[in-house]
């Protein structure tokens, strides 16, 4: 209680005190000249933190509640301090132009709330800032922003999942060719491919909310490195900000941006099978290939060649990955080399990420669009599986269930082939007594049982390309899609 009001005394909100202030920087007390205009101007991050504001006002009311119970701030004080900090809040969502003008010399987002808060409450907006640093408030701040963001790429790709499923489904028996190295290997089910794409975006899913979690410790209480020396509330603070658990070392703490490399390395992924998605629509979609037909509203034409159809929307969410790679690439190299505490170069990790976040939201968004909106050529796919050399480990599968060890079974197809391609027929079309000349194991239900319908049905392991594996696939995921919880948060 007598450091209560002893701190009360030292601190008077007393409007006095104000005139005192030169400049209303957040630093100005020591420097005799007035910042250099270049380097003013280069040093500024409002223009981007700005972003960061309803999270800075978010920490200010966490902040400015935990002020009360050791003394720093009387309950009248914390009122007025809130609804100073709800009428900014309101004005900086309707009121652009005041973010402009007002904003105009604002180093950054907490400098434009200290001085959005002294325009309205005089000496008593300057007593917020008690016991803090801005390194604790851009790194709680980013936190926040990096958990809703998590959260609102997580939906979108449950809506992009949702695009697969349905084509999944509406092409659940069509056979295509499957490949390695793009060369003809086994037949597959369209449907089995989709799925394939599908599952990837699910591991994405993970990495988010692995994000998410990693940005989910609060850092308010650090202080600029050291700590807080008025005993503040630290998890009740956290609390407050909807955070699970408070950061362990303030040091720490202030240098810490694994949850924005986390982050930034989930959307790189994410860009990854995105970009692999669209190698695979881009190559369908040429005419040596015809699988799928692109459709109009996202392709373009040539303003030369009038028969031209472009797969635009593919190559630029190819072609956008580099930059969300690049953001990952840029904050390593920005971390790597700082000493342990808050450094200035911590300012670079925002913009990059931003931008990221942003372009990732946009690639998501044409890819749904763009694969709700695909027609398969069935038929062109049907005829491109029913190559018969697809059918050639088939061929060896039999001559196993024959007796036959794998690897001369192995051979003696090859040689099968090779006798086909000497008299110039399909190795299928070979009569009995030649292929019996190769092997006495083959019989005459060889043919028989070589046909791509036989080869599905064979891969019914879980996870094979068979039509019940795949019709289990499909219940399997949506199971584990409606099982996760979505977290909504505020817009980031
Ligand atoms: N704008 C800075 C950032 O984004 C936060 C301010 C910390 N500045 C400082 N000189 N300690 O990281």
């Amino acid at each position: 209680m007598a450091e209560r009001s002893r701190l009360k005394h030292q601190q008077p909100s007393d409007p006095g005190h104000m005139t005192e202030r030169k400049d209303d920087r957040m630093w100005g007390g020591r420097f005799e000249r007035a910042p250099n205009e270049d380097f003013a101007r280069f040093q500024r991050s409002f223009g981007f933190d700005r972003r960061l504001l309803p999270y800075e006002i978010a920490v200010d009311r966490a902040w400015a509640k935990a002020l009360e119970p050791i003394g720093i701030f009387t309950a009248t004080e914390v009122k007025q301090t809130l609804a100073a900090l709800e009428k900014i809040s309101e004005r900086a969502k309707t009121d652009s132009a005041w973010l402009e003008t007002f904003g105009a010399d604002a180093e950054d987002v907490h400098h434009f709330v200290e001085k959005a808060l002294v325009q309205e409450l005089g000496a008593l907006g300057w007593k917020l800032h008690t016991g803090r640093s801005r390194n604790e408030l851009v790194a709680t701040d980013f936190r926040l922003f990096v958990i809703d963001a998590a959260s609102e790429i997580q939906h979108v790709l449950e809506a992009l999942l949702d695009a697969f499923l349905q084509q999944v489904k509406a092409n659940l028996h069509a056979a295509m060719p499957g490949m390695t190295h793009m060369q003809h290997a086994q037949p597959i089910l369209l449907s089995h491919f989709l799925l394939a794409h599908a599952e990837a975006f699910t591991r994405d899913i993970a990495r988010l909310q692995h994000a998410a979690a990693s940005a989910d410790t609060c850092p308010m209480g650090s202080g600029a490195l050291a700590g807080n020396s008025f005993a503040i509330d630290r998890p009740a603070i956290a609390r407050e900000l909807g955070f699970s658990r408070i950061t362990a070392n303030s040091l720490d703490a202030v240098s810490d941006r694994d949850f924005a490399l986390d982050y930034l390395f989930a959307l790189s992924g994410m860009a990854t099978h995105l970009s692999r998605l669209a190698e695979d629509f881009v190559i369908f979609a040429s005419q040596e290939f015809s699988y799928l037909v692109l459709p109009d509203e996202y392709s373009t034409g040539s303003s030369l060649m009038p028969q031209k159809k472009n797969p635009d929307c593919w190559e630029l969410i190819r072609g956008k990955t580099g930059r969300i790679t690049g953001a990952l690439l840029g904050l390593l190299m920005t971390l790597k080399g700082l000493p342990t505490s808050y450094q200035r170069d911590l300012q670079e990790d925002k913009e990059a990420l931003f931008a990221a976040h942003d372009q990732v939201l946009d690639m998501i968004a044409v890819a749904t669009g763009a694969v709700a909106s695909t027609r398969f050529n069935a038929e062109r796919l049907q005829t491109a599986a029913s190559n018969p050399a697809l059918l050639a480990t088939e061929a060896a599968d039999y001559l196993v269930h024959q007796g036959i060890p794998f690897r001369q079974a192995h051979d003696i197809i090859g040689k099968v082939l090779r006798e086909a391609e000497r008299r110039n027929v399909s190795w299928t079309a070979l009569p009995l007594e030649a292929l019996k000349k190769i092997s006495p194991a083959f019989e005459a239900d060889f043919a028989k049982g070589l046909s791509v319908e036989a080869a599905l049905a064979a891969k019914k392991v879980p996870g094979g390309t068979a039509p019940e594996s795949v019709r289990a696939a499909i219940a399997d995921l949506e199971g584990r899609l409606n099982k996760r919880v979505t977290k909504t948060g505020a817009k980031p």
